[in-house]
């Protein structure tokens, strides 16, 4: 057995409620709540970044799985949002939690992809008997910013996802032998290395989500064999959870998948199977590269009185550009309980003006010398010395 063994979260300290953005921008609040699912996105402060984002996460996974920084073999970094072209943000990490220096270091990139070439990695790692007993630190970080007044601007966020990856785990043991792959060269959603902001076509790339579903389920069923070739076959998967870049774009691919699975329903199997996986997406908005992980957070912190304990769930990651996987896993027993404080986790949160909002974006590109009085969470970044990002 191989699989997720902890999971930690890690979201900045203040958000944006899309209610509030709506009127700012003269459009129809439902467009917003129902029309993509959103409730509010997280906004991070020019102190946090995908390094800062990152360790939190990494830190909370070790610190829920006790989990000691010694035992970690492996540690990758999916973002699509890095600070550095060639220093990955994984060095940074290791740095931040004093990983061993025999730990295999590094970033992966594929859009939103990022984190689950990591996960698929780790668990390659592990089954070809390099870990030798060590576990992975698998971490997915991001902060997703199109621009003021794009049609994206709604469907930003920020966030991170760290997967402890081990042959004992707790949270979801995977099935790494039907993992269903697909890839295409498209162009639907990019970033050229002197942007901060993305450059989506928006439209196209609902297009290419929902062609590359097709594209990963159809070779997952290839793998699983007859049994996956009958209608219906989805009906064993107690959770079918997705990539989420906004709730809506999961309840499309559900609807999807089921109808190709030969259901004219799919509404009543998205209450049972995915609506819970949408709560802290709901809140948090897209996290791009953990926004899956996020997903799997909300199904297992959220279910509320369902034992999902011994139960089946379908995984679903889509990156940009394009590459996608369709895999399985079953939930471990005690996996709910695990992880059931995250959504309080979240009350704490300030809200902001949508004034504030705008500052904060703006503050985001402005080069700085390091602050000279930190505060706040662990770790800050502080700004930049020599041409060197200086955390603390
Ligand atoms: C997702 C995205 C394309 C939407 O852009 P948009 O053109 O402003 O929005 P749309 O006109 O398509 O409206 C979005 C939804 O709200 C619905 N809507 C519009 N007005 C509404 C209203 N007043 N009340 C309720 N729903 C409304 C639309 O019908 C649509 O739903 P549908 O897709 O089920 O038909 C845009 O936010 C974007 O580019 N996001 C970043 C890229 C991304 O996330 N891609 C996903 C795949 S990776």
């Amino acid at each position: 057995m191989i699989g997720i063994d902890a999971l930690g979260l890690a979201v900045p300290d203040a958000f944006l409620p899309l209610a509030a953005l709506a009127a700012r921008r003269g459009v129809p609040e439902a467009k917003l709540t129902a029309g993509l699912g959103l409730h509010a996105m997280a906004v991070p402060s020019p102190e946090d970044d995908t390094v800062t984002l990152a360790a939190r996460a990494a830190a909370s996974a070790l610190a829920r799985g006790g989990v000691s920084p010694g035992e970690i073999g492996l540690c990758v970094v999916g973002t699509e949002t890095a600070v550095d072209h060639s220093k990955p943000v994984a060095s940074f990490v290791q740095g931040l939690l004093g990983l061993p220096a025999s730990c295999r270091v590094f970033e992966a990139k594929h859009a939103c992809f990022g984190g689950t070439a990591g996960l698929m990695a780790a668990l390659d790692w592990i089954r070809a008997g390099s870990a030798r007993g060590k576990k992975a630190l698998v971490v997915c970080s991001d902060i997703a910013r199109y621009g003021i007044g794009t049609p994206g601007e709604p469907t930003q966020g920020a966030g991170a996802v760290a997967l402890v990856v081990s042959e004992r785990p707790r949270l979801v043991a995977i099935d790494p032998e039907t993992v269903g792959t697909y890839s295409r060269d498209v162009m639907d959603f990019w970033r050229p290395l002197d942007r901060s902001d993305a450059l989506v076509d928006g439209h196209y790339s609902v297009e290419c989500y929902l062609a590359a579903l097709d594209g990963a389920f159809d070779a997952h069923r290839a793998l699983v064999g007859e049994a996956a070739a009958r209608p219906g076959y989805t009906d064993r998967f107690a959770a079918m959870l997705y990539h989420v870049p906004y709730p809506k774009m999961a309840q499309k691919a559900h609807a999807r998948l089921r109808a190709r699975d030969g259901d004219d329903a799919p509404e009543v199997s998205f209450e049972a199977k995915v609506r819970a996986s949408l709560a802290l997406p709901r809140v948090v908005g897209n996290v791009y590269t953990g926004s899956l992980y996020l997903a799997l957070a909300s199904l297992l912190a959220t279910s509320g009185g369902r034992d999902l304990a011994g139960e089946r769930a379908l995984f679903f990651s889509y990156g940009s550009g394009c590459c996608a996987e369709l895999f399985t896993g079953q939930i471990m027993p005690g996996a709910q309980a695990a992880l059931a404080d995250l959504p309080a986790a979240l009350t704490s949160r300030r809200e902001l003006t949508v004034d504030e909002y705008e500052a904060l974006f703006q503050a985001r590109d402005a080069a700085r010398a390091p602050a000279r009085a930190p505060s706040g969470a662990w770790p800050r970044f502080l700004g930049v010395e020599d041409g060197k990002r200086v955390y603390g």
